[in-house]
């Protein structure tokens, strides 16, 4: 375990089945649809990609970067779009894919954004959910796990930038933030 890690919330093989279940569901649910997985950089990449593999049936893949958080780990409210969709999504059935929702600003954004964009269905994917957390209601179509109101580190998640590659989730040292 990383030193900067308090403990492990939720351990590789853990993940690993929680990504199963998820591309199973999705699997069947847009057997008949237009899949498009949109990945929310840079967190999403790690579960993305584990994600994708998974998924058996055909489907398109974009990435998309807003941003909401500073270098602590308060959300700012604010949502940016720093990089914006790579092809137009009229039609096609997107699924956001998300590493986690905290207060949901981040997500309740960019459905509002992608809905405008013309997308035919739009859906919501995350690995992980903090409901305590939850400033504004959002449903979470596919969810892997909540978890309590602990700062997250690994697995794409960081903390300044850093621990995105640890394959676990595991919360933040209180000392390396405080
Ligand atoms: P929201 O807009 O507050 O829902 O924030 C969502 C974004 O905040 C996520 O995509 C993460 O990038 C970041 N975030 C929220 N909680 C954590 C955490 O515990 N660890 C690392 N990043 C987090
Ligand atoms: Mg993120």
């Amino acid at each position: 375990m990383h030193k900067d890690c308090e403990y492990i919330l939720v351990s590789e093989e853990k993940i690993k089945e929680l990504v199963k279940d998820l591309a199973h569901r999705i699997d069947e649910d847009y057997k008949d649809k237009n899949l498009l997985l949109v990945g929310l950089l840079k967190g999403s990449v790690v579960f993305m990609s584990d994600l994708m593999k998974e998924i058996t049936i055909d489907c398109k893949i974009d990435f998309m970067c807003a941003s909401s958080y500073g270098a602590g780990t308060e959300s700012s409210g604010r949502v940016n779009i720093v990089k914006d969709l790579s092809q137009p999504i009229n039609g096609l059935d997107v699924l956001i894919v998300e590493d986690i929702i905290d207060s949901g600003n981040t997500l309740t954004f960019i459905k509002k954004y992608l809905d405008a964009k013309g997308a035919g269905s739009i859906k919501i994917c995350t690995l992980l959910s903090k409901p305590d957390r939850r400033v504004v209601d959002i449903p979470i179509d596919y969810l892997g796990v909540e978890i309590p109101d602990e700062f997250v580190i690994g697995y794409g998640l960081d903390y300044a930038e850093k621990y995105r590659n640890l394959p676990y989730v595991g919360v933040l040292k209180r000392s390396v933030y405080s």
